[in-house]
This record gives C-alpha cells, sequence and structure tokens, in this order.
C-alpha cells in the first residue's frame, strides 16, 4: 500500500557489521530493493569510518569529527531509520553501538530521539539474533528512539538464504521482508514527524 503522502517518506538503512559480505547489509539492500511505494531506504556505508567514542574528541571537535557529523545529519534528515543487527556475544556489536553513543549526543543534537526506528537483523546460526534486537531494543530506549514494536523480523541460518555473492535468494524471506517495511511505513506514518520533547 502507498504512504498517503506526496514526498516519499526516507529510511536511512544502516547495517551493524563492517564485514564485506555481510548479511545484514544484504538484508537491507534486497529490503531497499522491495520497499514499498513512497518510502526510499539509503544503505549506509561509512560505519567503519565512525572514530571510537570519546568524551574528550567529541569536546574537541564540537560534537565529532566530520565522519560522525555527516552520519549525524543523514539520520537527522531522514525520515526513519532502519537497523540490521549481527549478534556477537549475545548482544550488539560494538561497532554499531559506538555510532548510536555518538549519535545520543550531544544536546541538542540528539537526532535519535523520536526518530522512528526499525530492527531487525540476521545470523548464521539458529537464534537469528533474537538477543542482540533485544539489546539493541534496550539502547534504543534510553534514546527515546521510537522503535516498531511488531512485527519482529529474526533471519536465521543465512547460508540457505543468501547466493554465493551474498544476495538474498530465499522468497520467504524477501515476503517477510515485504511485509515488515509495509507495517514499518506505517508505523513511520503514524509517529514520525512529530517534534516530540526531550525529556531529561
Ligand atoms: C565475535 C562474534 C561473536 C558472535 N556471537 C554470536 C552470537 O552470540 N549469536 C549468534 O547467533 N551469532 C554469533 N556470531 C555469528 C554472527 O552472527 C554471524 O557471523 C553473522 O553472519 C554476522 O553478521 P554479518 O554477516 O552481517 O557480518 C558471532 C560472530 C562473531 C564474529
Amino acid at each position: 500500500m502507498p504512504l498517503p503522502h506526496e514526498t516519499p517518506r526516507t529510511v536511512l538503512a544502516i547495517p551493524g557489521s563492517l564485514r564485506r559480505g555481510s548479511y545484514n547489509r544484504s538484508l537491507l539492500e534486497a529490503g531497499a530493493a522491495c520497499a514499498p511505494a513512497g518510502m526510499r531506504i539509503h544503505v549506509y556505508d561509512e560505519l567503519a569510518r565512525i572514530p571510537l567514542f570519546d568524551e574528550d574528541l567529541e569536546r574537541e571537535t564540537a560534537g565529532g569529527p566530520e565522519e560522525v557529523r555527516r552520519l549525524r545529519s543523514q539520520v537527522a534528515e531522514a525520515d526513519a531509520l532502519w537497523i540490521a543487527t549481527p549478534e556477537y556475544n549475545q548482544s550488539v556489536p560494538g561497532v554499531l553501538k559506538n555510532a548510536i553513543d555518538w549519535l545520543s549526543r550531544p544536546a541538542p543534537q540528539e537526532v535519535l530521539a523520536g526518530k522512528p526506528v526499525a530492527i531487525i537483523g540476521v545470523t548464521q546460526g539458529r537464534w537469528g539474533t533474537r538477543l542482540a534486537q533485544s539489546h539493541l531494543r534496550h539502547v534504543l530506549s534510553a534514546t527515546e528512539s521510537l522503535v516498531l514494536p511488531r512485527p519482529t523480523l529474526f533471519v536465521r541460518e543465512a547460508e540457505r538464504l543468501f547466493d554465493g555473492e551474498g544476495r538474498l535468494s530465499d522468497e520467504a524471506t524477501r515476503d517477510a521482508l515485504r511485509g515488515f517495511l509495509e507495517a514499518f511505513a506505517g508505523w513511520v506514518d503514524l509517529v514520525g514527524g512529530k517534534k516530540l520533547p526531550v525529556l531529561r
């Protein structure tokens, strides 16, 4: 179903993996290719350039170095954020958490506050990032992001679902992605574009 907006909703999609053949990045790319009408998805590919968060660096650069500022403004300009997280040791990879820490500060630039966010994840194992997604949800409650409550999408046993080039080849997963994005579009419509007060 098309969104009831003439201007497309823009979504910045962040894969929480730096791996060249990342399944999480491929999943977002597959989603970008089958996004609902009225939604445009851009897959972010510069996570490796984000330095480790350091309050001194944040202060000395008045909010973060260039790569951080670029990401922050991409998040600010997007109507919504879509994150695909791998699971590392039953939690969120450090590189992803690091980027979120940058984006959560400094006041008044908390670009994640009031931002509609959706979470997915794929793993090679059998549990499909359940714990990582749960931890990510917890972190994003601290940033006051508006995380899509349902549906959830835990993609598991990735080797069966992607082809030799790392592209999604499983049609059931693509259908699930489509349904997920339809729901996300509805969520962005429902909660997006509001100037929510930042709670302190
Ligand atoms: C340090 C490390 C820890 C991992 N821990 C888990 C884990 O706790 N649970 C799980 O399902 N997979 C775990 N994995 C497997 C990753 O989920 C799998 O490698 C996944 O494909 C990584 O995502 P990517 O393909 O987007 O890079 C771990 C992988 C690494 C490198």
